[in-house]
């Protein structure tokens, strides 16, 4: 009897640990699975090393998904690394890279994601501007508008605020009329010298450019037709009394609207030292309405408007 009880018992615990090593087999495979099936596996086999796959974890998944779509190149990782790294420019960072090895890895990024590898104007990249993104919309070498393109609420500015004959959108003289009475408080006048152009009146402009100084120089001051954000008419172009456009920038109303212009949603346009990414020379007059809390966020993050689409509105 006591034999047979023994026998149990030792029945009841082979079984016991039998069950013990099949479910710690099951556990095993299926943490072996997640493992294989986990992006530190998937990233490890396609050639990163550790260090290089804790930074790569940090970014979306969808972007990892990408990556892992493209094979490893040791350049990536410093791409991977930048602010404003964009997975599907990926290889035409690398691409530029190589034609310009001593240029500043962020500048790159900067360059590749505003298009400007490529020849401004280049009938394989340029695309129509989204004008559904309204006061949002990029227009500029490789964003164009329509020669039929109008904006639907244009208003006719006052003699009071501007030189000659200006038409702008609504909004953007509301917020201009705002800003300007502000400037006044502070003894400072703001003066709009050109606003909404239409496509032939652009077309003109630059025609004339290019006949007095060719058409290289134009380009670098003045936007083909079509190309202007002028025709968007959330533009405005800024100065004040015994000033011209070119000493506008020694001016205490360009100091004022450096420091307040994003309050009223402006910001300006084409800065010193940005010219490779805008395409244009330095326009210290030259104003685009993008809102208060994209002009802000523009202001603090101290890039470019073309870099800025690229990245938080085109990408998604
Ligand atoms: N001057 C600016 C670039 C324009 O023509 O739109
Ligand atoms: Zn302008």
């Amino acid at each position: 009897m006591n034999t047979k009880r023994k026998l149990n018992y030792k029945l009841i615990f082979m079984i016991l640990i039998i069950i013990i090593i099949v479910i710690a087999g099951i556990i095993g495979v299926r943490k072996y699975i997640n493992y294989r099936n986990s992006y530190e596996y998937k990233l490890k086999n396609v050639g990163y090393t550790e260090t290089e796959i804790l930074d790569i974890l940090k970014l979306e998944n969808s972007t990892i998904d990408e990556l892992l779509k493209k094979k490893y190149n040791r350049l990536n990782i410093k791409f991977i690394r930048q602010k404003y790294f964009l997975t599907k420019n990926l290889e035409n960072y690398i691409q530029y890279y190589n034609d310009h090895k001593d240029d500043k890895i962020s500048h790159i990024v900067s360059m590749v994601n505003v298009s400007a590898d490529n020849d401004y104007y280049d009938e394989d990249i340029v695309k129509k501007a989204d004008i559904s993104k309204n006061e949002l919309m990029l227009v500029n070498k490789f964003h164009y508008l329509d020669n039929t393109y109008a904006p639907n609420d244009i208003v006719k500015v006052s003699n009071q605020f501007a030189y000659g004959d200006n038409e702008i959108k609504q909004v953007v003289y509301e917020k201009f009329r705002s800003m300007y009475h502000d400037a006044k408080k502070k003894g400072l006048s703001l003066i709009i010298t050109s606003s909404y152009r239409d496509y032939n009146f652009q077309k003109k402009l630059w025609d004339g450019y290019a006949a007095q100084k060719g058409e290289e120089w134009a380009d670098s001051v003045s936007a083909r037709a079509g190309y202007s954000e002028h025709q968007t008419g959330y533009t405005l172009d800024i100065v004040t009394y015994n000033a011209t456009m070119s000493n506008f920038e020694n001016t205490d109303e360009f100091k004022w609207l450096q420091d307040n212009a994003h309050k009223y949603g402006f910001i300006l346009r084409y800065p010193k030292d940005k010219e490779d990414i805008t395409g244009y020379s330095y326009e210290s007059w030259h104003y685009r309405y993008v809102g208060e809390e994209t002009a802000k966020k523009i202001k603090d993050l101290g890039i470019t408007f073309d870099e800025y689409y690229a990245y938080y509105i085109e990408k998604n």
